[in-house]
């Protein structure tokens, strides 16, 4: 039985800043930034957005869709957890209006846990094929200012409805896994922005692709050429065109620039527009393939490199299901990365300094452009969601 992606979802802020505004302000060439880390955009999250309201827009669409019937579990991936006890995806949960019966946790190993959770999610179809599983992936990337990793931020949610007979994408069982401990990007508890090793992060990354790849090719039995498109994690654009040129290069391939940007088209422009979204960046990814992609894919073996610094990788693949374009989202996710409001630097920096109130009392957050719901406030050390219209 096959087991995989039914229906996916991206939701990302309404709100971006030009890495040109960026480079200006912090008297950098842009094209180090368009070029040399192949970003454009970063997504900003309002005050009144999180990764609870990011995970609920993204879902939305599919449960408005799809239905909540047979919903019994949702695991929500993040590594920019709002509550040390709390599982983000109670609040999804209740925002969503799901069954109450339905397992709900949340995962965290940096970038990873999206896979994770993808991969739970098709083991527990794989028991009981009539249940459906809701994953959401959704994160803040968040660095110091002037730091170098301060390019490399955004925000974003991806939402996938995990089934039996998947319309979209049917996983392959066949999976290469890496786990190495390493203090390459981390963020103690006390921290709101992660701290990195980056260049050290950019090596463990290619290390563990390779690791992955190679268990991966003996555990399949396949090789490069059976995989029509390669899909990797996105902490920056380049960094995946660096992890393709790596792969091939070990597997003794020779491919033309052109073979290789081919091999990759088409993932990478929403993350180029957005950031990165950590948990959420290699479907954002993935999204963006199966969205824009002029060719047919049905039929067609997509490879996925999920790295989570740390660290956990993992290769796996799936293959696209005839009709997939029937059940995309592309039109939605156009409008909504057109319609974003562009900030000046110091709106940027009055967002990014803002300081979350801790003191208990009753606080009013500003409305902004939201999606379907917002963080309307906090009281009593208790978040307070609300529907945006
Ligand atoms: N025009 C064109 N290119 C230019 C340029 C210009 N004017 N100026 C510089 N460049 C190029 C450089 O030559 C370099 O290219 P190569 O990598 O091909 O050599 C590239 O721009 C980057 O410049 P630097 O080498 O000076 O690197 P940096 O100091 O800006 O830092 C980084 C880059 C280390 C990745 C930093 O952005 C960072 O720390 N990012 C956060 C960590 C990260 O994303 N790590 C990725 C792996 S870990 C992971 O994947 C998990 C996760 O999501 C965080």
């Amino acid at each position: 039985m096959n087991v995989g992606i039914d229906a996916i979802s991206f939701y990302s802020s309404n709100y971006f800043i030009d890495l040109k505004t960026l480079g200006e302000v912090r008297g950098v060439d842009p094209d180090k930034y368009y070029v040399g880390i192949g970003q454009e955009k970063m997504a900003i999250p309002p005050p009144d957005e999180d990764i609870v309201t990011m995970g609920a827009s993204a879902a939305q669409a599919i449960v408005q869709r799809e239905g909540k019937d047979r919903i019994e579990m949702l695991l929500f991936a993040t590594e920019s957890g709002i509550d040390q006890s709390k599982a983000a995806g109670v609040f999804v949960h209740g925002l969503l209006q799901l069954p109450a019966r339905c397992r709900t946790v949340e995962l965290k190993e940096a970038c990873y846990s999206g896979t994770a959770a993808l991969q739970l999610a098709a083991a527990w179809v794989q028991a009981h094929p009539a249940s459906r599983v809701l994953v959401v992936a959704a994160d803040v990337a968040r660095y110091e200012l002037g730091s170098p990793g301060e390019p490399t931020q955004g925000c974003g949610a991806v939402a996938m409805l995990v089934t039996a007979h998947p319309r979209i994408l049917a996983l392959d069982p066949e999976v290469g896994l890496y786990t190495e401990d390493v203090m390459d990007f981390w963020r103690p508890n006390y921290r709101d922005q992660a701290l990195v090793d980056g260049k050290y992060s950019t090596r463990v990354y290619l290390q563990a692709l390779q690791a992955c790849w190679q268990q991966y090719r003996e555990q399949s039995g396949r090789d490069l050429a059976d995989i029509h498109r390669f899909c990797y994690h996105l902490p920056f654009t380049r960094m995946a065109e660096k992890a393709h040129e790596r792969l091939l290069k070990s597997s003794g391939a020779s491919a033309t620039d052109e073979q290789q940007k081919q091999q990759m088209g088409g993932t990478l422009d929403y993350n180029k527009r957005t950031g990165n979204s950590y948990a959420a960046s290699l479907y954002v990814g993935l999204t963006c393939l199966l969205d824009t992609s002029a060719e047919d894919l049905a039929g067609k073996r997509i490879g996925l490199f999920s790295y989570g610094s740390g660290c956990v990788a993992e290769y796996f693949s799936g293959v696209v299901q005839p009709g997939y374009q029937a059940r995309l989202f592309a039109d939605q996710h156009r409008t909504m990365l057109e319609q974003r409001t562009e900030l000046t630097y110091r709106q940027y920096e009055d967002i990014y300094n803002l300081v979350f109130p801790t003191d208990g009392g009753r606080h009013t957050f500003s409305r902004y452009r939201t999606g379907p719901f917002r963080l309307a406030g906090v009281n009593q050390h208790k978040r307070l969601y609300e529907a945006a219209t």
